[in-house]
C-alpha cells in the first residue's frame, strides 16, 4: 500500500490544503493528513477542532483519514510505516525552508519529500492571511470551505465580544 503523509498546523484548513489533499489521495492509497500539536504557538483553533473540521471537509476522499502528532514528523512518519511526505509548494518563497525541512527528514530517517506545486488559484493563499481577513470582517467565502467560514464566524464573534 503506497502511503503518504501531508502534515501542518490546519489552523483552519483552506481550500489550498484541499488542493494538494485532493491531489495526493488521486496518487496514494492511503493519505494522512497530520495535525501538528504545537504548545508553543497559539492558535484560533484547538487541535480537536481543527481534527473535527479536516475529518468532515475530506470525506469526499475514502482513503484520507486525519490524525494529529507531537514532537518529530519522522517519528509519526516511522511509527506509521508511512515512506513520504507531500507538502504544497505555493511560491519560491517556501521553498528554502521546506528544502531544509525535506533534506533534514531525509537525513534523519530516509523519509521522502514530494513538493506538490499548488494550484495558481490558491498560490498567495494561506490559514494566516484567512484569519486576518476574517478577523476584520473581510469575505474568505471562496478560500475555504462553508464549514470553515461558519466555524470563523462563530470563534471571531466570541472572541471580539460581538
Ligand atoms: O502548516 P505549517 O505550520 O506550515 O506546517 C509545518 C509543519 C508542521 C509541517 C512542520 O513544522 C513540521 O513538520 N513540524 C514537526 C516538527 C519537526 O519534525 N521538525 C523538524 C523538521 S525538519
Amino acid at each position: 500500500m503506497r502511503k503518504v503523509v501531508c502534515p501542518g498546523s490546519f489552523d483552519p484548513v483552506t481550500n489550498g490544503h484541499l488542493d494538494i489533499i485532493g491531489r495526493a489521495a488521486a496518487l496514494f492509497d492511503e493519505v494522512t493528513v497530520a495535525v501538528l500539536i504545537n504548545k508553543n504557538k497559539a492558535s484560533l483553533f484547538t487541535v480537536a477542532e481543527r481534527m473535527d473540521m479536516l475529518v468532515e471537509v475530506t470525506a469526499q476522499w475514502p482513503n484520507v483519514r486525519i490524525d494529529s502528532f507531537y514532537g518529530l514528523l519522522v517519528d509519526f512518519c516511522r511509527e506509521r510505516d508511512i515512506p513520504a511526505i507531500v507538502k504544497g509548494l505555493r511560491a519560491v518563497s517556501d521553498f528554502d525552508y521546506e528544502l531544509q525541512m525535506a533534506q533534514m527528514n531525509h537525513r534523519l530517517a530516509g523519509v521522502e519529500t514530494l513538493f506538490v506545486p499548488t494550484s495558481a488559484t490558491y498560490s498567495y493563499l494561506s490559514s494566516s492571511l484567512v484569519k486576518e481577513v476574517a478577523t476584520h470582517g473581510g469575505d474568505v467565502s471562496s478560500l475555504v470551505p462553508d464549514l470553515v467560514v461558519a466555524r470563523l464566524h462563530d470563534r471571531l464573534t466570541s472572541v471580539d465580544g460581538s
